[in-house]
């Protein structure tokens, strides 16, 4: 089989966290570290894909051989993997705000003494995976999904696939035993119409190169060794 069996397919990875912004000084985030997105987004272009990886505020390096666009929000992250145009493959990966502020103040808000708190009313973010996923003509040929959970993992997992509407979930144990977020290493299952395959604890990386060869494997270009 072909060295690079995803030459001629073009990818959109998203990764890290989004940051949601309550005033110009202040934000909504998590933790994501960006590692498994970015690993993912590599792999894929190690195997000869054209890749765009969309990434959150992280403090890890551009991946070289992928081109990268920088985004804050979940409505911007959405609107960089919408103007990536036509595209074979998404991995969503990110950590996606679940809520942003629903009218962001537009300059700081200040403390007064003797104010009470102010409080943040908060709206949805779009679900760039169910979007991704939508059927149509657009439709990338595989929308792969991931799934953090800390129980009921793989029947958690199995139900969001349908619900999204993606091809693939992987699902990651974050119980705080197995600490997945920051961590270098995964313990992964992925989840596909045709059931669910267990994998070892793995480096990030190596979930990364094994989740890619897999995607060239559906594309009916197994990778070799
Ligand atoms: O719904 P939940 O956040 O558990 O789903 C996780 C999966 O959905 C991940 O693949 C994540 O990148 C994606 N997601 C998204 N947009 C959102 C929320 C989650 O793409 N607003």
């Amino acid at each position: 089989a072909a060295e690079r069996p995803l030459a001629g397919k073009r990818a959109v990875v998203t990764s890290g966290p989004t940051r949601e912004a309550i005033d110009p000084v202040r934000y909504i985030s998590n933790h994501s570290s960006g590692k498994q997105g970015h690993a993912i987004a590599s792999a894929l272009a190690a195997l000869g894909a054209e890749v765009t990886l969309v990434s959150g505020p992280v403090s890890i390096a551009d991946p070289p051989g992928v081109t990268t666009v920088h985004v804050d929000s979940a409505d911007q992250m959405l609107a960089a993997c919408l103007a990536a145009g036509r595209i074979d493959i998404a991995v969503c990966a990110a950590a996606v705000a679940d809520w942003k502020a629903a009218r962001p103040a537009g300059s700081k808000i200040k403390k007064k003494a003797g104010m009470a708190p102010p409080s943040i009313e908060l709206t949805p973010n779009p679900d760039i995976l169910a979007t991704l996923s939508k059927p149509g003509p657009q439709r990338p040929a595989l929308v792969v999904g991931f799934a953090a959970e800390t129980e009921n993992l793989v029947a958690n997992a199995i139900d969001k696939r349908q619900r999204k509407g993606c091809d693939w979930i992987v699902a990651n144990d974050v119980s705080p035993a197995v600490g997945t977020f920051g961590s270098e290493r995964n313990t992964v299952h992925l989840i596909s119409a045709s059931g669910v395959e267990d994998w070892p604890t793995l480096a990030k990386g190596e979930v990364a190169m094994r989740l890619a060869g897999r995607i060239a494997l559906h594309f009916g270009r197994p990778t070799k060794a």
